[in-house]
C-alpha cells in the first residue's frame, strides 16, 4: 500500500481527533468565562501511526479490510481531569451530545488492570464531513486523572523499553507505584470537597453582597440619606472582613431597618 493511500485514509481521522479537541477546549473556556469549576483539566488528541496500526493487525490477527471496523483507536483523545469525581462527570457531558454516539466503555476506574492501569475508556461514534461526503468513525476516549495519567505515561515507556519482558523488580515497583497514585487521587478528592466548598461560598457572598446593595438602594429613596451613607460604611467595614456570617447578619438587620421605613410610609398614608 501507497503512502498516498495511508494519508488519504487516515486524513478523516485527523479531522475527527481535530475537531473533537477543538470542541472540548471550548467546553473548557465555557466553564471558565462562567467562573465555574472545569471538570477537564486538557484534552490531548492523536492519530495512530501507520506502524502502529499496523503492528496492530499483525497482533491481532486483523485482515486489512477489517482494520476501520476493528482498530478502535485509530482516533485517539485523551481528557485530564483533577479528580477522579470529575471522569465521571465528564462522561456524562460526552454521552448527553448529539453530535457522538456510543458504542461500548471500559471502567479501568472500577476494574483496574492487572497492570495496575486506571483510565476510563468510551469508544464512540463520530461523523466527519469530508469531500466525498460525510464519513462516521470511531474514535477512543480515554479520561483519567492526572496521577493516572502520570502512571500510564511512565508504564508505557517502560513496557516499551522491556518489550513484554519486564523484569520482576520493574513490575513491583509499578505495582506500588499505582497503589500510591490510587491513595493520592483519593487524598486529592477530599481537597475538591474544600475547593467546592470554596466555590460555594463565594457563589453565597456574591449574591448576598448583591442583594445588600440592593436593600441599600431601595433604603436610600426611602429613608434620610444620611443615615444610609452610614450604613454603606458600615457594610464596607464588614465586607473588608471576609466573614459571611456578618456579612448575612448585617443583611437582615438592613431588611429590619427597611421593613420600618416601610411600616411608617404606609402608617403617614393612612
Ligand atoms: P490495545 O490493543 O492496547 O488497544 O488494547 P485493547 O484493544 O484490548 O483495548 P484496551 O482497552 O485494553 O486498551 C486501550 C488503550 O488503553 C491502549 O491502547 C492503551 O493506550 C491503554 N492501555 C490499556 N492497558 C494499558 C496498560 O496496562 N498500560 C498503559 N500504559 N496503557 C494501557
Ligand atoms: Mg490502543
Amino acid at each position: 500500500m501507497e503512502i498516498q493511500i495511508w494519508r488519504e485514509l487516515l486524513d478523516p481521522y485527523q479531522l475527527a481527533v481535530d475537531e473533537l479537541t477543538c470542541k472540548f477546549n471550548h467546553l473548557i473556556d465555557e466553564y471558565h468565562n462562567r467562573n465555574m469549576y472545569c471538570p477537564i483539566e486538557s484534552v490531548i488528541g492523536r492519530v495512530k501511526s501507520v506502524a502502529s496500526i499496523l503492528e496492530k493487525l499483525q497482533k491481532k490477527n486483523i485482515p486489512f479490510e477489517e482494520m476501520e471496523h476493528q482498530v478502535e483507536d485509530i482516533a485517539g483523545i485523551r481528557i485530564i481531569c483533577q479528580f477522579v469525581e470529575d471522569i465521571e462527570k465528564v462522561a456524562q457531558l460526552i454521552l448527553s451530545r448529539d453530535d457522538i454516539e456510543l458504542k461500548s466503555e471500559k471502567d479501568y476506574i472500577r476494574h483496574m488492570k492487572p497492570s495496575g492501569y486506571r483510565s476510563y475508556h468510551l469508544i464512540v461514534y463520530y461523523t466527519v464531513q469530508t469531500i466525498r461526503g460525510p464519513k462516521k468513525l470511531q474514535v477512543e476516549l480515554q479520561i483519567r486523572t492526572m496521577a493516572m495519567n502520570f502512571w500510564a505515561t511512565i508504564e508505557h515507556s517502560l513496557q516499551y523499553k522491556y518489550k513484554g519482558n519486564m523484569p520482576e523488580h520493574v513490575t513491583e515497583r509499578l505495582t506500588n507505584a499505582a497503589d500510591a497514585i490510587i491513595a493520592l487521587d483519593n487524598e486529592m478528592s477530599l481537597v475538591r470537597n474544600e475547593i467546592m466548598d470554596a466555590q460555594n461560598s463565594s457563589q453565597i457572598q456574591m449574591n448576598l453582597v448583591t442583594d445588600i446593595l440592593n436593600s441599600m438602594e431601595n433604603l436610600y429613596k426611602l429613608s434620610n440619606k444620611r443615615e444610609v451613607i452610614k450604613i454603606q460604611d458600615e457594610f464596607y467595614r464588614i465586607y473588608e472582613t471576609h466573614d459571611l456570617e456578618q456579612l448575612a447578619r448585617f443583611h437582615k438587620q438592613l431588611d429590619i431597618i427597611a421593613e420600618g421605613y416601610r411600616a411608617q410610609a404606609v402608617t403617614k398614608n393612612i
